[in-house]
């Protein structure tokens, strides 16, 4: 592995921050005959599986991408049934989170979401801020580019207030403004479900993470998966856009 990376937990071998898209929740449902929601019932079962091993192996960042802008455009019987998995996402992970000393984090327009969920989210936001083991990150009403967009329209106004001038805008200054802050980018970007797109994910932030596709649907993707994606990414060499020294001797 290189070791030009900056990493919290160098000496062992997980990345330090993950990324998933997880998606294939439908699918796994129709195979089964059964209706959408019970393909994303079992996507938080996964989802719950992965953060804990996450944890287990010394992973510090894991960024859960569990519903898009985008995804509003569903049918509403199933944006309903979405908001109330979370709910119960939420509920039923506290246990977890407290004895894994997990902090929670979202990002995405929280603000779209329901107020009931929101107040159960920020409670538990708050609950768990001092822990440091793992940080979760969900995406929820999330977007890259309106998370680009934002942060666009809050640098202006600090320009404009006189808080900072235009020629101090960096890469370290702009990713400030990101919803994702100082937490360094995913070292891997995971997708499930055999698609090969970035769907409006991290934009900014995957400039130069390790991609790792796999055509298991997300409600399968349980520990031995997630084991697999970091053992591959393990064998994978980070240029950074660099040569090897032995290439270059
Ligand atoms: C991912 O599963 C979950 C969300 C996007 C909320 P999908 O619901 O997209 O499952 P497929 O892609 O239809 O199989
Ligand atoms: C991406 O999955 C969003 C989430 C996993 C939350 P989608 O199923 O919404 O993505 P597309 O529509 O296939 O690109
Ligand atoms: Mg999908």
């Amino acid at each position: 592995m290189s070791t030009r990376k900056t990493r919290s937990n160098e000496g062992s071998s997980a990345p330090t921050h993950v990324a998933i898209i997880m998606d294939g929740n439908g699918r796994w449902a129709r195979a089964r005959n059964l209706p959408r929601i019970e393909g994303h019932r079992a996507g938080f079962e996964a989802a719950r599986e992965v953060v804990r091993t996450a944890g287990e192996i010394g992973v510090d960042f894991l960024t859960l991408y569990a519903f898009s802008v985008e995804n509003w455009k569903r049918p509403i019987q199933e944006v309903n049934a979405l908001m109330e998995l979370l709910n119960s996402f939420v509920e039923e992970t506290e246990a977890d989170l407290v004895a894994n000393e997990v902090r929670l984090k979202v990002i995405g327009r929280i603000a779209d979401l329901p107020s009931a969920l929101r107040e159960k989210i920020d409670a538990l936001i708050l609950r768990t801020s001092q822990h440091r083991k793992l940080t979760l990150s969900l995406a929820l009403s999330y977007s890259g580019r309106i998370e680009i967009l934002t942060a666009v329209q809050r640098l202006a106004c600090d320009v404009l207030n006189g808080r900072l001038r235009a020629e101090e805008i960096d890469e370290t200054a702009f990713r400030h403004y990101l919803y994702t802050g100082e937490d360094p980018d995913p070292d891997l970007l995971i997708r499930t479900s055999g698609e090969m797109r970035l769907s409006n994910f991290l934009l900014w932030q995957i400039s130069y993470s390790e991609i790792y596709f796999t055509d298991v649907l997300w409600p399968d993707f349980r520990r031995e998966a997630f084991l697999r994606a970091v053992e591959e990414y393990g064998r994978r060499q980070r240029r950074f856009g660099r040569l090897e020294r032995e290439e270059f001797e």
